[in-house]
């Protein structure tokens, strides 16, 4: 049986097309289902529907043989361990940090509220600026309009979330997209039919 995590909303929506291109089809409607768990058209391989920040959990645990996440995710997630083996183009985005148009960015400390902590503690560092990470779970626009924050990391789109909220984008992270990932161990174990499947979406991309 091979195990693929899938990550629900909008990748979800942008994945089932190519995953139906490339042969497997969900069995029943996910979209109108509680049911976590999907076989599909391929007697051997079934879908996991996950929040995205857990698939690359799933997969580095080899509890998914493979998984499809955001970029974003899975430079927060940080994991070593997940083979990369395609970039599918789908729900495309960037990551940038933003603030209130036309604000000045603070001398010396700052404060930046986002969901994506590591990668903003690392894009900080690395820039050698001081910077005081604040959690967040939604609603990042809202940090810099309270002055929670001076910046937030955050993706965006259209920029019409910024825009709707007052902010503008500042400095740009990282472009954005989805991406297969593989087990390392199942790799190994699985080769053929993973090999298969990586190719078969390879075409459908
Ligand atoms: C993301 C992001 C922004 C918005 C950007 O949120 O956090 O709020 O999309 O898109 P835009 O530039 O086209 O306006 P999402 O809707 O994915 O929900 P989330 O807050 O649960 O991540």
């Amino acid at each position: 049986m091979l195990t693929i995590a899938l990550t629900k909303g909008r990748i979800l929506k942008e994945t089932l097309p190519l995953l139906a291109k490339a042969g497997i089809e969900p069995l029943e409607d996910i979209s109108s289902s509680r049911k976590l768990i999907f076989p599909t058209t391929q007697d051997d391989v079934r879908l996991l529907v996950l929040r995205g920040s857990d698939v690359p959990t799933y997969v580095t645990f080899g509890s998914a043989d493979m998984g499809i996440a955001g970029k974003d995710t899975l430079m927060e997630s940080g994991s070593d361990e997940l083979y990369e083996p395609l970039d599918l183009g789908i729900a495309r985005c960037r990551l940038m940090t933003a603030a209130v148009k036309g604000s000045k960015t603070p001398e010396g400390r700052i404060r930046v509220a986002t969901k994506y902590v590591n990668v903003a503690k690392r894009y900080y560092a690395a820039l050698g600026r001081q910077a005081d990470i604040i959690k967040l779970y939604g609603a990042m626009e809202l940090a810099p309009i309270m002055e929670l924050a001076d910046e937030i990391v955050d993706i965006v789109d259209t920029g019409n979330t910024l825009k709707a909220n007052g902010l503008e984008p500042r400095e740009h992270i990282a472009d954005i997209s989805s991406r297969l990932v593989v087990n390392k161990a199942s790799m190994k174990m699985k080769h053929e039919k993973i090999q298969a499947v990586i190719d078969a979406i390879a075409t459908a991309v």
